[in-house]
């Protein structure tokens, strides 16, 4: 777990500012979930992925409840639907920190970053179009460019069940030329071997039976609908028969954005998709659902590699520079921060000397100061910090000067 610094929470508060202003002007408002739930809520994830089986931070509390960190949002997303039962349909976004007990490297965390959008109630295709859409949208507004978009849908629960079990003859042929590792994922979820990077692996998944030639005539309508949909809106997208994503409630469309200067291992930028079974196991009625859920950290490291969306430290507008005892300081910082004019000030009476040196470091755009001569005056200097010469003005012209120079 990390923390993030200044000027970089700078750059995170607008992330999610940015994702909000995209989501908002679809019709999405924000839920704000708990970071802690029943761990019941998160075993409906699936008791055959590492999230739930490795990597949950779970305990009892004082209460003796077993509780755990969530690792992720759409389950409280599916658990507060079911709670509350509002209208449909429910479109919600979510963002803030999640919590899975993996190997910490570049790009993978314990405590991460996401931003998502759930919709709850809603079967059409053309609402998957709509959420793929947004997070390509969301993307192209932080200026990434080498992101792209792999689609696949994992049919009705029922093909998706024949599939796994051709996936099982398959793989249990291959007996031990299979991995030791995708051996023991095969007795959990054979679905989960075609994410195998370990080359004996390889031949097997090659020749390994394709989902397509499971859908029903209902899933293969609904995938084809959602790549016209995607086609006509420009988004440019591969068809990817080996997607399986990592968590075990999806059906039919999922899909995963990789971000093209990362890792194989960590390249996945965000991903999501249908998990119309969710809500009815959290107690709800059956509902359909589908979102994403962006990895904050991992795209800002996309960023930093393609050089987009910088950390910028905020810009004050003025330093001042009080060398009569601090008072005169206090007063004009207060006054510019309540006309608006971002302000910062030196402490411990130090010299003017010194004073300037913070001013300078602060990378204000002026320096206010009051000396002696000033403060018997009335006036105060005003000293552009980037080049210009200094100007003496009446004390009561301050607001009115900087408002007209900040917007000229
Ligand atoms: P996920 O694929 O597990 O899906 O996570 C989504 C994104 O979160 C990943 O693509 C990645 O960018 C980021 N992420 C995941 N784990 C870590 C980590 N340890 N460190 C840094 N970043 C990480 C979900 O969480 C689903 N809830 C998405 C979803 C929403 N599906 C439907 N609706």
């Amino acid at each position: 777990m990390r923390d993030i610094l200044p000027p970089e929470s700078g750059r995170w508060r607008r992330f999610t500012a940015v994702f909000a202003d995209v989501v908002e002007a679809a019709g999405y408002q924000q839920l704000i979930p708990p970071l802690l739930e029943d761990l019941g809520v998160f075993t409906r994830i699936g008791d055959a992925t590492d999230v739930v089986t490795k990597e949950m931070y779970d305990f009892v509390d004082k209460g003796k409840r077993r509780v755990a960190l969530r690792p992720e949002q759409t389950a409280s997303v599916c658990r507060s639907f079911a709670q509350h039962r509002p209208t449909v349909p429910w479109k919600v976004f979510y963002s803030g920190p999640n919590f899975r007990y993996e190997k910490p490297q570049r790009g993978r965390y314990r405590q991460f970053d996401q931003v998502g959008i759930e919709v709850l109630g809603v079967d059409d295709p053309m609402l998957d179009v709509e959420v793929i859409a947004l997070g390509w949208e969301f993307y192209r507004a932080l200026g990434l460019r080498q992101v792209t978009l792999q689609l696949n849908s994992l049919g009705e629960p029922d093909d998706r069940a024949r599939y796994v079990e051709a996936l099982r003859t398959h793989f249990e042929a291959a007996g031990e030329q299979l991995s030791e590792q995708s051996r023991n994922t095969l007795a959990k979820n054979p679905l989960r071997v075609l994410d195998s990077k370990r080359e004996p692996d390889q031949t097997f998944i090659e020749s390994a039976p394709q989902i397509a030639d499971f859908y029903s005539d209902e899933a293969a309508a609904h995938f084809d609908a959602v790549q016209v949909g995607l086609r006509a809106l420009d988004i440019p997208f591969v068809v990817e028969p080996k997607l399986v994503r990592g968590l075990d409630y999806y059906r039919r469309t999922i899909f995963e954005f990789l971000g093209g200067t990362l890792d194989s291992a960590q390249n996945a930028l965000g991903g999501g998709g249908r998990y119309d079974g969710l809500v009815e196991a959290l107690g709800g009625p059956a509902t359909p659902g589908i979102g994403f859920a962006l990895g904050v950290d991992r795209t800002l490291i996309a960023c930093d590699d393609e050089g987009c969306f910088d950390a910028e430290a905020p810009q004050l507008v003025a330093f001042v520079v009080d060398v009569v005892g601090g008072l005169e300081a206090a007063v004009l910082t207060t006054d510019l921060r309540a006309a608006g004019l971002s302000a910062d000030r030196g402490y411990d009476n130090r010299s003017m000397k010194a004073q300037m040196k913070l001013a300078n470091r602060s990378g204000a755009s002026f320096a206010v100061i009051v000396g002696e001569q000033e403060h018997a005056d009335g006036t105060v200097v005003i000293k552009p910090m980037h080049g210009g010469d200094q100007v003496t003005i009446p004390r009561s012209e301050l607001i009115a000067h900087l408002s007209e120079t900040t917007n000229s």
